[in-house]
């Protein structure tokens, strides 16, 4: 069985996973567009579900590590005592890969943009938008994501394929752990002198840094937000995106820790980190800067990552000083954040593979990757516009983040028992837990997931009667349609390779009964 090496490169490692193009893009285009007010539902949202269902994922990941399982659904089976146990955790190594499915293609935008910055040949902000769609041979309404004649991204796209399967094939401690070493270091020093940057630029046009900080983070309208139900969902939904909870990478990951080693503190520093990442950084590059270069027209790039990123972005550049050189860094710490990222959504389907149907690690690298060009290749080819990646997001990001990590507390409450569970993740522990943890893991966590998952499917069937929503999408476009066909048969895939498994997790169980 694979392990890390010490115990700052599993945290390293964990803080990878979590920080990545959702604290760079993600966070800072919410609070742009909620206000300010978006941080208390963002907060209450990490203290009950994100920090919480971190510490059953640290928790089970490492207790099943100890009985010889570093896969999801082995894990759940092992713990739960149950062998059907193996088919919902099955979803867990599944959902990564779908969101990878396009998570792939913006890291290799982000690295195509470093190259571009670094050549000097970056669009500037009159013709950002319209160079970036034709580059991927997109028109604004119904273009096909079409990578037709655009030789750095598909140079870039390869490399970056090329780059994940490389580290995920020298494994764990020699490929991934070596990475997050360096890679994470060198982020934080990119990011803190952004940071510098963007705080001690001149006012232009008479808009000043901290306007643009008050234009992000004034709370606005705080008491119709808190009322909001799609304010709660979308916080709800960037804690887990962001924290890479509640989908099965941070069990993974924990899974090849030593038995002796704390979860409590490292669970924390690791989404301790992350927040730094997210508030202190991400909350203090993108839009403030956009605001002091673009004025209030930066509010339009709010909604989406890939508008803020593509569109906003080299605007703020050409106009900044050096401009080309800060491009450069940025678009270089936002590939090292989504490679460090991309591992992690990777590795849990290689360990559950690797282990269900003990194949080599070359075999399973072959067999995930023809899954993930599968779906890659519905995103670039067979859909108009965004419309795959929409779709990816929609069930991926929103809807599945949220069961898998349902399941996940269940599984630990209710199969494997709280208590038993609390005893686990106090062993070891550096730091003393804080009081009431059991009845928030036990009733709050779950339930506040029950009703995220209500609500969410609630809009969404009240779209479909108004005539809107993912599911007409669904029903109308070619692409959404692909997309979900590949998400269907990789479930399908898993379930299959679950069941091989079944044999091998039943001799784990009698060794450690005997
Ligand atoms: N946490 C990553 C981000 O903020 O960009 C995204 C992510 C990574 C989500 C790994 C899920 C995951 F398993």
């Amino acid at each position: 069985m694979q392990s890390w090496s010490t115990r700052l490169g599993v945290i390293l490692a964990v803080t990878g996973s979590a920080v990545g193009l959702g604290n760079f893009l993600r966070f800072p285009g919410l609070v742009a567009e909620h206000g300010g007010a978006f941080i208390i539902p963002y907060v209450i949202a990490f203290l009950i579900i994100g920090l919480p269902v971190a510490w059953m994922e640290w928790t089970m990941g490492r207790a099943g590590g100890a009985r010889g399982t570093c896969s999801v659904p082995g894990i759940m089976r092992a713990l739960g005592g149950q062998r059907w146990l193996a088919y919902p955790g099955a979803l867990a190594p599944a959902i990564p890969i779908f969101l990878c499915g396009f998570y792939l293609f913006v890291e290799a935008w982000c690295l195509a943009y470093a190259w571009k910055y670094l050549i000097g040949t970056a669009p500037g902000a009159a013709t950002a938008k319209q160079d970036f769609l034709q580059w991927i041979g997109a028109t604004e309404d119904h273009g096909y994501l079409f990578l037709h004649g655009s030789a750095d991204l598909w140079g870039a796209l390869l490399l970056v394929l090329a780059i994940n399967g490389l580290v995920i094939w020298f494994g764990v401690s020699r490929g991934i752990e070596r990475v997050c070493t360096w890679a994470m270091p060198l982020l934080i020093a990119i990011a803190l002198l952004m940071v510098g940057r963007v705080l001690t630029l001149p006012p232009v046009e008479g808009r000043s840094v901290l306007d643009g900080l008050a234009a992000m983070w004034e709370p606005r309208e705080v008491a119709s937000k808190l009322t909001s139900g799609e304010v709660w969902l979308a916080a709800a939904g960037q804690i887990f995106f962001s924290l890479s909870v509640g989908i099965g990478a941070i069990t993974t990951y924990a899974a090849y820790m030593r038995r002796d080693t704390d979860v409590a503190l490292s669970g924390l520093t690791a989404a301790a980190g992350n927040e730094f990442c997210e508030v202190a950084l991400g909350g203090m590059i993108v839009v403030p800067a956009a605001f002091v270069f673009l004025g209030a027209s930066y509010a339009a790039y709010t909604g989406s990552s890939i508008a803020m990123g593509f569109f906003a972005l080299p605007g703020v550049f050409e106009a900044m000083p050096a401009g080309r050189w800060f491009g450069f860094l940025f678009f270089v710490l936002l590939s090292l954040a989504a490679l460090t990222s991309s591992l992690s959504m990777i590795q849990p389907s290689m360990a559950f593979i690797e282990e269900a149907l003990g194949w080599s690690r070359r075999r399973a690298l072959l067999l995930v990757f023809a899954v993930l060009l599968a779906g890659l290749g519905i995103v670039v080819w067979a859909c108009r516009g965004t419309v795959a990646i929409d779709t990816l997001d929609f069930w991926a990001a929103t809807l599945g983040i949220t069961a898998v990590a349902l399941i996940t507390a269940l599984v630990f409450n209710w199969a494997w028992g709280t208590e038993r569970g609390i005893a686990e993740l106090r062993r070891e522990a550096e730091i003393a837990l804080p009081p009431g943890l059991g009845v928030v893991m036990r009733w709050l966590a779950p339930l506040a997931l029950l009703i995220i998952l209500g609500w969410f499917l609630w809009g969404e069937l009240q779209a479909f009667r108004d005539g809107k929503g993912m599911l007409r999408t669904l029903l109308a476009e070619r692409g959404a349609q692909l997309a979900m066909a590949w998400m269907l048969a990789t479930i399908a895939l898993y379930l299959a390779i679950a069941r091989c498994g079944q044999r091998r997790w039943d001799a784990l169980i009698t060794k450690e009964a005997a």
